[in-house]
C-alpha cells in the first residue's frame, strides 16, 4: 500500500467548513512543575508502578509550553482554520480552588492570540482529563463538589479568553474519565469501583451543563459543547447473548451520555443493569445536564465488538489494524452519525477527534506514513457521505498536530501528523501532514468535487 487514496465522496464541502488539527494540555505541554503549575491526576498516577507502559511520564512531554511559537507555526503551514487544544486547569489554578495562577492564564491567552493573528480559530476545552490532584484529594469527580469548582474555572477562563475562542468545550470525553479513570483503574485517577464511576460520569454532565448556563449568563458569545467518544458497537456474533451485550455496551457508551444531554435521561436498561450501583441524583440535576448547547463534538477512532465470551476480538470482515489494536472501519463512522440524527435533536456536529496511531519510519528524514494519510482520508469521505445525506457536520479535526504522550501508553503510540523526536524534540512533517495541508489547498481552491486519484488499496 503505497499510494494515499483521495476523499472520493462527490460531496462538495461547504467553504465555512472547519478544518483543524487537534492536541490536548497534558499530552503536549511538559512544564509540569513551571510556572506556578500545580500536579493534575495524571502526574501523580504517571508516578504509579506500571500505570504507563513506558514507565514515562508527561514532565517535558513535546515540550510545548517553551515551543509553542514554533508549534503555532507549524498549525498555520497545514492551512487549517482551526487548533483545538485543552487548557490545563491545574495550570490556571493549581489548587483547584482558591488562588488563580496569572502565569499560566498568560500563557493561553498568548497561544490564543498567536492563533487569532495567524487566521487560525481557537478551539478551547476545559477538562481534557488533568483534573487538579488537590480536588482528586477531596474525592474527586465523585464529589459533587467539584462539580462547583468546574463551574467556577469554566467561568474565569471563558471572562479572559472567551471573546476571543471559536468554542469552548466543557469535557472531552466524559466516558473515558468515568469508566477507564474510576470503574477499570487503567487511567487516572486508577481507581476500580463501578459505583465511584457512575457517580462521576453524572458529576461530569452536571457540571458540563452548569457551565454551559453560568457562560450563558455571562454572556460568554463562543460557541458552547461537549465532546463524546462515540462508536457504534456491534455484536460479534448473531447469537442473543452477543446481541443483547451489545445493546448493553451501547446504553453505557452512547446512550448513558446522549440520552440525558438530550434530554430523554438515563437510559432505563442501563439504569436496572447497574442496580446500587446508579448514581444519585438531586432534582432539577436531569434538567441542568440537558441545558442547550451550540455544538456536539464527536470523537470517532473505530467501532466496537460485544462478544460475551470474552473474545470481543472476533473480526467480521478481517479489517485492518492501526498500532493502537482498533480496527479500521470508517464505515462505523458514517453510521454512527446518521444514528445520532435520527435518534437526537441533535445541534451542528464538530468531529473533534479522528487519526490513527501507526508504527512511523524515518528514512531521509521522511515519514512515509500512507496508511495514517489513507485513514483519515477515508474518514474524510465518510463525513461528506452523510453530509450528503443532511446530516449537520460544521468541522473536522485530526487527531493529532503532534505525536505525543498517549496516557497509559506513553510515547509509544504515535498519533500525530507531525513526527516528535523526544530526545530532541525535532518537529517533522510526515506525509500526511503533507497530504493533508495539500488537501485543504485543493479545497479551499474551489476544487471542492474531490475524486479518486489513486485507486483503493
Ligand atoms: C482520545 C483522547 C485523546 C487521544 C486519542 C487517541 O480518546 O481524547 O486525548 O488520546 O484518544
Amino acid at each position: 500500500m503505497n499510494q494515499i487514496v483521495e476523499p472520493s465522496s462527490s460531496f462538495t464541502f461547504p467553504a465555512n467548513f472547519v478544518w483543524g488539527v487537534a492536541t490536548s494540555s497534558f499530552q503536549i505541554e511538559g512544564a509540569a512543575n513551571e510556572d506556578g503549575k500545580g500536579p493534575s491526576i495524571w502526574d501523580e498516577f504517571c508516578r504509579v508502578p506500571n500505570a504507563i507502559a513506558d514507565k514515562s511520564n508527561g514532565d517535558v512531554a513535546c515540550d510545548h509550553y517553551h515551543r509553542w511559537e514554533e508549534d503555532l507555526n507549524l498549525i498555520a503551514s497545514l492551512g487549517v482554520d482551526a487548533y483545538r487544544f485543552s487548557v490545563s486547569w491545574p495550570r490556571v489554578r493549581p489548587g483547584g480552588a482558591e488562588a488563580w495562577n496569572e502565569q499560566g492564564l498568560a500563557f493561553y491567552e498568548r497561544l490564543v492570540d498567536g492563533l487569532l493573528e495567524c487566521g487560525i480559530k481557537p478551539y478551547l476545552t476545559l477538562n481534557h482529563w488533568d483534573l487538579p490532584a488537590a480536588l482528586q484529594a477531596k474525592g474527586g469527580w465523585a464529589n459533587r463538589d467539584t462539580v462547583h469548582r468546574f463551574v467556577e474555572y469554566a467561568c474565569h477562563v471563558a471572562k479572559r479568553m472567551g471573546d476571543r475562542v471559536a468554542a469552548i468545550t466543557t469535557h472531552n470525553e466524559p466516558w473515558v474519565m468515568a469508566n477507564l479513570g474510576h470503574e477499570t483503574g487503567d487511567f487516572a485517577p486508577g481507581i476500580k469501583n463501578r459505583k465511584i464511576a457512575m457517580q462521576a460520569s453524572h458529576h461530569l454532565l452536571l457540571s458540563h451543563g452548569l457551565a454551559v448556563q453560568a457562560l450563558q449568563a455571562q454572556g460568554c458569545k463562543s460557541n458552547l459543547g461537549i465532546v463524546l467518544n462515540l462508536s457504534p458497537v456491534v455484536p460479534a456474533t448473531d447469537t442473543p447473548e452477543d446481541k443483547a451485550l451489545a445493546q448493553l455496551k451501547d446504553g453505557k457508551l452512547v446512550r448513558w451520555y446522549m440520552d440525558p444531554l438530550f434530554n430523554k435521561g438515563y437510559p432505563q436498561d442501563v439504569l436496572a443493569y447497574l442496580g446500587e450501583d446508579a448514581p444519585k441524583l438531586q432534582d432539577g440535576d436531569l434538567r441542568d445536564i440537558a441545558a442547550p448547547m451550540d455544538f456536539l463534538g464527536v470523537n470517532y477512532y473505530s467501532r466496537k465488538v460485544a462478544s460475551s465470551n470474552g473474545d470481543w476480538n472476533v473480526h467480521k470482515g478481517g479489517l485492518p489494524f492501526t498500532d493502537m489494536g482498533w480496527e479500521i472501519y470508517p464505515e462505523g463512522l458514517s453510521e454512527l452519525l446518521l444514528r445520532l440524527n435520527r435518534d437526537y435533536a441533535l445541534p451542528p456536529i464538530y468531529i473533534t477527534e479522528n487519526g490513527a496511531a501507526f508504527k512511523d519510519a524515518i528514512t531521509d528524514e521522511k515519514i512515509h506514513d500512507i496508511q495514517r494519510a489513507n485513514f483519515i482520508a477515508r474518514h474524510i469521505d465518510a463525513v461528506g457521505e452523510v453530509m450528503a445525506k443532511g446530516v449537520s457536520i460544521k468541522g473536522y479535526m485530526v487527531w493529532s498536530l503532534l505525536d505525543n504522550f498517549e496516557w497509559a501508553s506513553g510515547y509509544e503510540k504515535r498519533f500525530g501528523i507531525i513526527h516528535v523526536d523526544y530526545a530532541t524534540q525535532k518537529r517533522t512533517l510526515k506525509d500526511s501532514a503533507h497530504w493533508y495541508r495539500d488537501f485543504l489547498l485543493r479545497m479551499k481552491a474551489g476544487q471542492g468535487q474531490t475524486e479518486i486519484l489513486a485507486g483503493r488499496v
